[in-house]
């Protein structure tokens, strides 16, 4: 009894949440807001690819669709940005899941369908690509529809043909046909809230003239065919550099429409900087150029949102690269409170590079699609996944202490201990810039260093030297105060397993090109918040 009432509890607040905004969606300033009452939606994705040869989205052959799209909802993600070849709707339209599979010598991946859902092996491509669609809509999950390739491949070699327009298999009529397709085809499931018009542009073809003749009639012609749809658009170097934006606009009035995307992985231009420079100058640097290619967008006269349609990182924990640029990517979106889309849902691809049953180590699901690859990182990722400001709040802005390498937020409990946790029991402060104190909202208490390696206390003192915080490195992440002895001592972290924080020696703070230690742990960023 007391369980099923549990049950229709969480029932309720399950479809509470799915019922919490209404489609469609519009953009306005810098979010992307529930067009019907303003409130603002933030689209936290997962993407899902089905734009590999055999056209089908991944997965099916481990498990029912339902279960998959249940998966994805159980972790808190809002959306799926769900990728398609446009030679899929212009050359394919007719082929059926098994022809494809069959065609690709695919007997595994077929019996595998067969078992987990049978229903879609007798479907043309598109009518599976669509029952996944609905699926998804069915558990309450928004869907991006993202055109990742022409002809149906991995996506995203420098010269393979689909990069740019004009590249051998990218013909612009063609994949202005396959985007009035879509858009037509899809135009009467409301989950269906955004098309990204063409995935990562590259290539030794691209140019800017090229972008604006194309980009603009591309988008102009998705949001004819579906004015609902968001219409998100990229830019240069794989979906990087929008900067050319700065001098010269898209120049098109999509009622409300138009969101531009980026990418943005440890191996982004510069490769492996990540281990070999000191990593607050690689953190300030990266961030920089992201703020430079596209982040500017959403700020200045005319501020639009940007759509960080896909970052990810090796979900085995293993690449040193992948752990430290997560904490710097986390402490950017965090800050934005950007929208998102995680590469990857997928733990497998029925074929990828000529690999049957290849498995992707960035997928949150592992090669089975049974379990977590890494349970950790999606508790890490849950701060991420909330929204933190809210453009129609009336409650005035205070901050949360975010921890990028744990997810953690910094809180004082009711004995005016400190710690870190997880959960939404963080404590908003108040800090006025560098030198101020750091103030926990409704007291008159403020954090002071205590001294080398003892946890920060809180105190009426909020005068002293030992009070006065400032960010004292390249990436803006270290927070210190001096203490008795006029010595900078930082926040730190010291260990996943506690949930403590102490004051510790600096790491790395200076910009000395020797100093490669892991300052991660003494990354702390004020996000600031209006939301409850
Ligand atoms: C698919 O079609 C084939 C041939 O028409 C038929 O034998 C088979 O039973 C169908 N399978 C399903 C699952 O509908
Ligand atoms: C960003 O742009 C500014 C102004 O143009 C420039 O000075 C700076 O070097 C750029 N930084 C990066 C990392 O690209
Ligand atoms: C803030 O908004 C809420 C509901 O939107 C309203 O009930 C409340 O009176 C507002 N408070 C202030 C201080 O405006």
């Amino acid at each position: 009894m007391v369980k099923s009432l549990q049950t229709i509890f969480l029932l309720l607040i399950l479809s509470f949440g799915t019922l919490s905004y209404s489609l469609p969606l519009s953009t306005s300033k810098k979010w992307i807001i529930d067009s019907a009452s303003g409130h603002r939606v933030k689209l936290t994705c997962v993407n899902w690819a089905a734009h590999l040869e055999p056209m089908v989205a991944e997965g099916l052959d481990r498990k029912p669709l339902r279960d998959i799209v249940a998966k994805v909802a159980e972790h808190h993600f809002n959306c799926v940005r769900l990728t398609w070849a446009t030679f899929m709707f212009t050359r394919y339209a007719q082929r059926t899941v098994t022809e494809s599979l069959d065609s690709l010598g695919l007997r595994e991946a077929k019996d595998g369908i067969a078992k987990s859902n049978p229903v879609i092996l007798n479907m043309t491509l598109i009518q599976a690509y669509e029952t996944v669609v609905d699926e998804l809509g069915a558990q309450g999950l928004m869907v991006v529809l993202d055109n990742h390739v022409s002809n149906p491949n991995w996506c995203c070699p420098y010269n393979d043909g689909n990069g740019f327009f004009g590249d051998a298999d990218f013909h612009p009529r063609e994949w202005l046909h396959g985007l009035i397709t879509v858009g037509k085809r899809f135009k009467t499931k409301n989950q269906v809230v955004a098309m990204s018009i063409r995935n990562e542009l590259r290539g030794s073809r691209q140019n800017e003239h090229d972008w604006y003749r194309y980009i603009g009639r591309g988008a102009r012609m998705v949001h004819k065919a579906n004015p609902d749809v968001l219409v998100i658009v990229s830019g240069l170097t794989w979906g990087t550099d929008l900067s050319f934006l700065r001098q010269k606009s898209l120049g098109l009035d999509l009622n409300n429409k138009l969101v531009y995307e980026t990418h943005w992985y440890s191996f982004s231009g510069d490769q492996q900087i990540w281990e070999v420079q000191p990593l607050n100058r690689v953190c300030a640097k990266s961030t920089q150029s992201l703020i430079n290619n596209s982040g500017f967008l959403t700020s200045g006269r005319n501020p639009v949102p940007l759509f960080l349609s896909e970052f990810g990182f090796d979900q085995r924990g293993q690449n040193r690269a992948d752990n430290r640029f997560s904490s710097c990517f986390m402490a950017y979106a965090a800050e934005k409170d950007l929208d998102w889309g995680l590469w990857a849902l997928q733990g497998s691809y029925y074929l990828r590079e000529g690999h049957t049953r290849a498995e992707e180590t960035f997928g949150i699901l592992d090669i089975n699609w049974d379990h977590l690859r890494n349970p950790k990182f999606l508790k890490r990722l849950r701060f991420m996944q909330r929204m933190i400001q809210d453009p129609n709040s009336n409650l005035s802005t205070s901050y949360i202490l975010y921890h990028p390498e744990s997810g953690n937020c910094v809180g004082a409990n009711g004995k005016n201990k400190i710690y870190t946790s997880n959960s939404r029991r963080w404590s908003r402060w108040s800090h006025d810039g560098d030198g101020a104190p750091i103030r926990l909202m409704g007291s008159a208490l403020c954090l002071k260093v205590a001294g080398d390696g003892l946890p920060p206390v809180l105190s009426s003192d909020c005068l002293s030297q030992q009070s006065a915080w400032k960010s004292v490195s390249n990436s803006k992440l270290h927070l210190a105060a001096k203490d008795q002895h006029g010595e900078y001592l930082c926040l730190d972290k010291i260990s996943a397993k506690s949930s403590k924080i102490l004051t510790r020696k600096c790491i790395c703070i200076d910009d000395d090109s020797d100093c490669l230690e892991n300052p991660q742990s003494q990354w702390f960023k004020f996000i600031s918040t209006n939301v409850k």
